[in-house]
Parts: structure tokens; sequence; C-alpha cells
């Protein structure tokens, strides 16, 4: 079988991890978190005090690209990679409401775009490969063999989310969270480099009122009829 390249991309909080991972197994595919990418260097530079202090330093970070080194390490209990920041495993921390405050920021600096962008190019020029984000059927695969655009209302997407910030024992509020969403969808879509839309030639796919078994298996389907 012809391995292809599965580019899904959409708003914040629509599931597209949990079912690119779920295709990525049953196809026996290679699976990329690019938000984990954007949420590590968020982490960076919130450790080094650039951005949610008094004031942003855009300007240190960028100098400080080239210091910090992304690896994802595949963990066989967890059945997929974890992302580890300067051989740190940062899964767990990248994950909360704060690094989401400030990622859609750091995600609209031109430099960190190149810089992560490169290196998703890189770990896709064998295909076998699927990926999730927001440009990455439009900027880092354009020429994907399948794309899909995710969506669902904005109240469904915060009340996933909530229960899963709740799940791993943070304290939040749902209006919180849905506030969050609504603002990274904005700044996404509004961004100057590579702003977050649907590509001309992407599938697009509204779960709001679908459950997995039926999202994986439309999607799966999809990948068939191609390879
Ligand atoms: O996918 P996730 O919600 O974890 O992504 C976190 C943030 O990273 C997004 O809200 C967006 O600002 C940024 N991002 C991006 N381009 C990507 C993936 C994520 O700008 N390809």
């Amino acid at each position: 079988m012809a391995k292809i390249t599965i580019a899904i991309d959409g708003y914040s909080s629509t599931g597209k991890s949990t079912i690119a991972k779920q295709l990525a197994k049953a196809l026996g595919y290679v699976y990329v978190d690019t938000g984990a990418m954007y949420r590590a260097v968020t982490l960076f530079a919130m450790r080094n005090g650039f951005i949610g202090g008094q004031n942003d330093n855009i300007g240190a970070l960028v100098k400080l690209l080239p210091r910090i080194k992304l690896k994802f390490v595949y963990n066989e209990t967890l059945g997929y990679a974890e992302i580890y920041l300067n051989g740190e495993n940062v899964e767990r921390e990248i994950r909360t409401l704060e690094v989401s405050k400030y990622v859609s920021r750091i995600a609209e600096v031109e430099e960190v775009r190149h810089m992560l962008v490169d290196i998703q190019k890189d770990m896709g020029m064998e295909k076998g490969i699927v990926m999730d984000g927001r440009d990455i059927g439009t900027v880092v695969f354009p020429n994907a063999e399948l794309k899909i655009f995710m969506t669902a209302s904005p109240e469904k997407r915060a009340y996933r989310r909530y229960k899963e910030l709740l799940d791993k024992k943070e304290e939040v509020t749902y209006e919180d969270v849905l506030a969050n969403v609504e603002n990274r969808d904005r700044i996404d879509s509004n961004r100057e480099f590579s702003p977050l839309k649907r590509a001309d030639d992407a599938i697009l796919f509204d779960n709001s009122d679908m459950g997995l078994k039926e999202q994986f298996e439309r999607m799966y389907n999809h990948a068939l009829r191609i390879i």
C-alpha cells in the first residue's frame, strides 16, 4: 500500500489529536502533534520570563530560539510520542490552561513559525504520517493526499476541554475555558503568518454531534479511498 501524508487542521479543542492518533495507529503511521511544539516553545518563553509577566520580550525569545531543542519520544505504554524540551519531558506541563493562554501569541511570531515548520517538513519527508495543527494542509504539506479541516461549536469544544482539564485535576471554570478557546481561534485565524484557514481541497469535518467511533470510521474510510 502506498504511504500518504494526512493533514488534520482545525479549531482549538475539536479533538484533532484524539482522532489523528487513532488513525495513525490503524494505518501504522507516525503521528505528530504540532500544537505540542508551539506549546513547548511557549513554556520555554514563560520559564524565561519572556511572556506571562509584566512585559513581553519576544525579541529575547527569538534570539534564544536556536537553544530550543524539541524531540518526540515514543511512549510504549501510552501508545504515542511525548514531547521533550531540551531533554525534559514536558508533555504534562504544556497542556495547562496557563500555557494555553499564551500559546497563540507565541505562535504568531514569524521566526517561531519558520523554525517549527522546517522541523515539521523534515518529519514528513518519508510520508506515512498524520500531522495535526492549524497550517498543515496550507503551509507544511500543501500537497498532502488527504486534508481534513475539523470544526465544532465553541461550546461543545470548550466543554470537552473543560472536562479533560478537570480529569487532570486542574482548577478551571467552564467560562475560562470557553474564553480561552474563542480567544485562541480569533488570534489563530487573524494572524499575519499562516493563519488558521481551511485549505481549498480540505474535507470539512464538523464533529459537534459525532461520537469518537463514528469520527474514526469516517476518517479511516477517507484514508482507505486514497491508499
Ligand atoms: O493544537 P493545540 O490546541 O495544542 O495548539 C495550541 C496552539 O498552538 C494553537 O492555539 C495555535 O495558536 C498554535 N498552533 C499553530 N499552528 C499549528 C499548531 C498549533 O499556530 N500548526
